[in-house]
């Protein structure tokens, strides 16, 4: 499949890949990859330069990608690493974008969407359901109900894509999305696949080590036969709690990894936080783990008040917040 040989791999940040010693790339040197993946890709693949990444996030800040891929097929994917590889121009997938800040500056690289139909699909045989890494997470939620398949239903409000549910092990409502995963089926960086159990891939709280240098493509999920007035019970009940205890402005979900027992949304209201403001990035007055954008903050407002949510909470309460966002580009 693969007609480029990759360059060896380097420990990196999640979801990019590498480029040469940690360099970055002159914009102008990765807008000159344009022509060359459009000579490589199949002609639905999509690639367009100067992309604005806000309106592809749920938080709705940051800036440009250099570029920004749309692969038709996998093959397609495969010629897009090897090429950032072989010209060190580094990479990341953008899933829904609903876990992530986008700094100011934009990402100086290739940005890959896996939204093409090739990577939407979703069939099922008996309690079995094999989903594209696009397809999005209601949409699972809501194909499984239809199936009479239980056990996705807590997917219904989450505003991500398989593939980024996978990366991060989403959850919520006591769920997690590696409960019901019997196989993946991944990307290496030299754009080579394989499909591992599951028994095979160690899963954390918000975390699958596995996909830090892999790209996800599907997984196989296995479902619990149940009517479907039931799960469509359940799904609405998730919906009305949701609906209760988060805010409906733009954000990126939970901003903080909950440490230990105590949750990081009790944490910092507890501190007083809630409805700090700086610009337009504000913690949110319903719950203290959000951050959302009131109209026009900026991705530095949004760090800043991050940084300022985790040294109160080092400095008075002795507790180390980890990031459940991702944080990628530049300032
Ligand atoms: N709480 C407060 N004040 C707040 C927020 C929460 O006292 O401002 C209290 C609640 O009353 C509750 C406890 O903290 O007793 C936990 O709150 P909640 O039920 O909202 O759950 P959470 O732990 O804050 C987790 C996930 C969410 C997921 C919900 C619902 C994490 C970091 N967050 O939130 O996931 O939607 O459970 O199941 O694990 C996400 O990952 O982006 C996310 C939103």
């Amino acid at each position: 499949m693969n007609q480029h040989p990759a360059t060896a791999p380097r420990p990196n940040p999640p979801r990019a890949g590498a480029a040469k010693d940690g360099a970055r790339p002159h914009p102008r040197d990765v807008l000159a990859l344009a022509p060359l993946l459009r000579n490589h890709l199949s002609p639905p693949s999509v690639v367009r330069s100067r992309e604005p990444l806000a309106p592809h996030t749920t938080l709705r800040v940051g800036g440009p990608a250099d570029l920004w891929v749309e692969p038709a097929a996998e093959d397609d994917l495969a010629q897009i690493l090897n090429l950032c590889s072989q010209c060190h121009v580094p990479w990341m997938i953008l899933g829904r974008g609903s876990n992530l800040v986008v700094r100011d500056g934009g990402f100086r690289g290739v940005v890959v969407r896996l939204s093409q139909p090739s990577f939407r699909t979703l069939t099922a045989s008996g309690s079995t359901l094999r989903c594209g890494a696009g397809l999005p997470l209601p949409k699972l939620a809501a194909e499984a109900r239809r199936l009479g398949l239980s056990g996705f239903e807590f997917f219904e409000g989450i505003p991500g894509s398989l593939g980024g549910a996978l990366r991060m092990n989403a959850g919520a409502h006591g769920s997690r999305t590696f409960d019901r995963v019997a196989s993946v089926r991944c990307m290496d960086r030299s754009g080579r696949i394989e499909e591992r159990r599951t028994e095979t891939i160690p899963v954390q709280y918000r975390a699958c080590p596995l996909f830090a240098d892999r790209v996800a493509l599907a997984a196989v999920f296995l479902g619990e036969p149940a009517p479907e007035s039931a799960i469509r019970e359940r799904m609405a009940a998730f919906s009305r709690r949701r609906w209760a205890s988060q805010p409906r402005q733009p954000s990126a979900g939970c901003a903080f990894k909950n440490p230990g027992a105590l949750p990081a949304g009790r944490l910092i209201e507890e501190l007083g936080l809630k409805g700090t403001r700086i610009g337009d990035a504000q913690v949110s007055l319903l719950h203290g783990n959000f951050i959302v954008n009131l109209g026009n903050a900026t991705a530095a407002e949004v760090l800043s008040l991050i940084n300022l949510i985790r040294r109160r909470a080092q400095e008075e309460r002795g507790v180390a917040l980890e990031n459940e966002v991702e944080i990628v580009g530049e300032d």
